[in-house]
């Protein structure tokens, strides 16, 4: 994907719960903590899915929990080492469980995982079990083989066999705004980029078996889908009566399901953005009028060295063509600053993109040199002095326009997808159109559905609403 995308700063999610039984006859925990992308967060309802049948169930609280799971990212340094750190955390409360007779069996899953994976049980004797992306629903069989054997386990393989069909079907109540993984891996090898490593090659789903888990999502409850894939708008799955599908078909056909009211996708690259997808943000009404399209650097010299194999006039055509077919579509990007060999003029070309397009918000990175991709043996790496310069710079003028972005919508009627209870009690937090956070005062019957919103406040990360009318 454009590996991941809220991606950016690695969200911490809430740990996911799942069912079971230990030693004691007490049903058997699991401790979930996600860290990246979305595609993680979907990987960890489905590991908690996988689960449930060899008897565990969910808990957020580490103390209890019989089996932790870290499913990791690998996507810039930081990430990897937040892994290790929140090791050491577990390990302390796994030997207080110890003192307590329990025992608390150690897997990371996830990106880390598959780049690392002998590595990492070598680097941290506490891990039992290290489990790649793709053998999720092999882990009831691997926490038995660890339980018999008691020697760490290593999964990293890429099987033939498709994970997704191996997994049960949705088990947990939905959130309103749900994921949905419809593609995975990715064969752009841009020459910064892990993905291609850690996921493997492109894959698309079939489409019948989507249309199938969309349905079973919203009949538990979500309102909202988004479709994700480190490549998502090159999806090319199966056709539910042979052929094959793009994305704009199977939103098409997402589109039919009643319950569901909205529709995005995440991550696209600008080569795969057909006249048919873009058509779509105009012909479908559930498809929301918001885009995540990283152009990753301004200059196309850095283009080319990244291997992106797209152009700066090419992503501004795209732009265009976006903003003719749906005119308040609000767009999205990630870019990188200071890959190796960047000057200060190729870096003044991206500020320029930027000026150029108005984002509505953005994420921003340092180069991070991963081992083993093309870009880390560049002669020519950045002081990163240098790149903390410019990335401040980036991030002032990125700030500005979110800011902007979000007082244009002041004075409006917005619809507002109703998610969560808000911090404070008798509000709630929801999504506008154009992914928004919003905040309002309002009933907690209201969540899960849609209700126009005024907008009475902007800030740089969220609006504030009043609730107009709801039926
Ligand atoms: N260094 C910095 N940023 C990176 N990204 C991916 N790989 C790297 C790297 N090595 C960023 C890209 C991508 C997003 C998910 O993370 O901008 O789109
Ligand atoms: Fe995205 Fe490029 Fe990484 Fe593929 S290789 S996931 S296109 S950044």
């Amino acid at each position: 994907m454009e590996a991941v995308d809220i991606q950016s700063e690695l969200i911490e999610h809430d740990p996911v719960a799942a069912r079971g039984e230990n030693r004691d006859g007490e049903a058997k925990k699991v401790f979930i903590k996600t860290f990246g992308c979305q595609m993680n967060v979907y990987d960890s309802g489905r590991m908690a899915d996988a689960l449930a049948p060899a008897g565990f169930s969910g808990t957020d609280s580490l103390r209890d929990a019989d089996l932790v799971i870290l499913n990791t990212c690998h996507i810039r340094e930081k990430a990897a080492e937040k892994v290790y750190s929140e090791l050491g955390r577990i390990r302390r409360v796994q030997e207080a469980r110890r003192r307590d007779g329990n025992d608390t069996v150690i897997a990371v899953a996830g990106c880390v995982a598959q780049a690392e994976g002998q590595e990492m049980a070598r680097r941290a004797p506490a891990i039992d079990i290290v489990v790649g992306p793709q053998s999720y629903h092999r882990l009831p069989e691997l926490l038995d083989r660890h339980a018999q054997s008691g020697e760490t386990i290593v999964e990293t393989e890429f099987p033939a066999a498709e994970k997704f069909g191996a997994l049960p079907a949705v088990q947990r109540r939905q959130a309103p705004s749900a994921f949905l993984t419809v593609q995975e891996g990715c064969d752009k090898f841009c020459t910064f980029c892990v993905v291609p490593y850690t996921r493997g090659a492109e894959y698309s789903r079939p489409a019948a078996a989507l249309l199938d888990e969309a349905r079973k999502l919203a009949s538990r409850g979500a309102a909202e889908i988004t479709l994700l894939g480190q490549n998502v708008n090159a999806y090319a799955g199966e056709g539910p009566s042979g052929g094959q599908w793009d994305l704009a078909r199977l939103l098409d056909a997402l589109s039919d399901i009643p319950e569901l009211k909205r529709l995005r996708y995440t991550t696209s690259h600008p080569n795969d953005m057909t006249a048919r997808l873009i058509a779509a943000h105009r012909d479908l009404p559930k498809l929301m009028p918001y885009l995540h399209l990283p152009f990753q650097a301004g200059s196309d010299r850095i283009l080319k060295a990244m291997n992106r194999k797209h152009t700066i006039s090419s992503y501004l055509e795209i732009v265009e063509q976006l903003r003719s077919s749906r005119p308040d579509i609000a767009l999205s990007t990630d870019i990188i600053v200071g890959f190796p060999g960047e000057t200060e003029e190729d870096f003044q070309e991206t500020m320029r993109v930027v000026e150029t397009v108005q984002f509505a918000q953005a994420y921003s990175f340092k180069y991070s040199a991963r081992p083993g991709t093309p870009a880390a043996d560049h002669k020519h790496q950045i002081d990163d002095g240098v790149k903390a310069s410019r990335l401040a710079r980036l991030q002032q003028l990125l700030s500005a326009q979110q800011a902007a972005f979000n007082r244009s919508k002041a004075g409006r009627v917005l619809d507002v997808l109703w998610e969560a209870p808000g911090k404070k009690e008798g509000q709630l937090s929801g999504r506008s159109p154009y992914l928004q956070a919003v905040h309002a005062e309002g009933e907690l019957t209201l969540l899960g559905r849609i209700t126009p919103a005024e907008i009475v406040g902007a800030s740089q990360n969220s609006l504030q609403g009043v609730i107009k009318s709801h039926r």
